[in-house]
């Protein structure tokens, strides 16, 4: 499967997308991936990662901020396959060579999770078998005043038009494209239930 249209109707229908992905990971037992997040400021990469991070056993005590002023984050997972999730936002950075300055080569490989947010920027950086996963919402920011250009990565609740985000996925190589297989298939037994 290469492609995979889905709504969420809040900030909770994006964690659930998120931890519903950690599902189709375990169940596919790949033991290194990369997820390239894009979309607009605000639009739910974050929450979706945080969702992904609870669900593979990042506990709930441990934070889960944007990494947009760190660049990366790490962090540990139970394993046995999985044994951490690197979380990497690339809005800052000026393209492939910064990624790489970053320490991207370390973040990825056996037994880690590699999601980074505004793939686009960095994307001849980026392995090629990977999930892409746009997030759109419909109506524009309500953040930061009229004109001003707002902040990325540090969204409180009342600051981003609640509700409706659309999320596309699309599978760029064989890994991705069992990963997404997985997810279609458990997000209908989910709907069924
Ligand atoms: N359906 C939804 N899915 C995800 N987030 C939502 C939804 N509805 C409202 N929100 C809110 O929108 C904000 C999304 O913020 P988030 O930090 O995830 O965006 P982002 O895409 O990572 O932005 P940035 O490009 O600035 O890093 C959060 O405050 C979240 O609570
Ligand atoms: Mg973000």
């Amino acid at each position: 499967m290469d492609a995979l249209d889905v709504e969420s109707t809040d900030t909770d229908g994006t964690l659930r997308w998120g931890a519903l992905l950690a599902e189709a990971l375990r169940a596919s037992a790949l033991t290194e991936f990369v997820i390239d997040l894009r979309g607009e400021l605000g639009a739910g990469k974050t929450v979706f990662v945080r969702g992904l991070g609870r669900a593979l056993g990042v506990a709930a005590t441990v934070p889960m901020p944007s990494p947009t002023f760190t660049i990366a984050r790490a962090y540990a997972l139970p394993g046995p396959l999985l044994r951490e999730l690197h979380h990497l936002d690339a809005y800052r950075l000026g393209g492939p060579d910064e990624l790489e300055a970053a320490g991207f080569e370390e973040m990825c490989g056996e037994g880690r999770i590699t999601c980074v947010e505004w793939g686009g920027r960095v994307e001849a950086g980026l392995p090629e078998d990977r999930l892409l996963i746009e997030c759109h919402h419909e109506r524009p920011l309500a953040r930061a005043g009229a004109g001003q250009h707002p902040e990325p990565g540090v969204w409180a609740g009342d600051e981003t038009p609640a509700g409706r985000r659309r999320l596309a996925f699309s599978a760029r190589g064989p890994g991705a494209r069992v990963v997404l297989q997985l997810l279609a298939s458990l997000s209908n037994r989910a709907s069924e239930a």
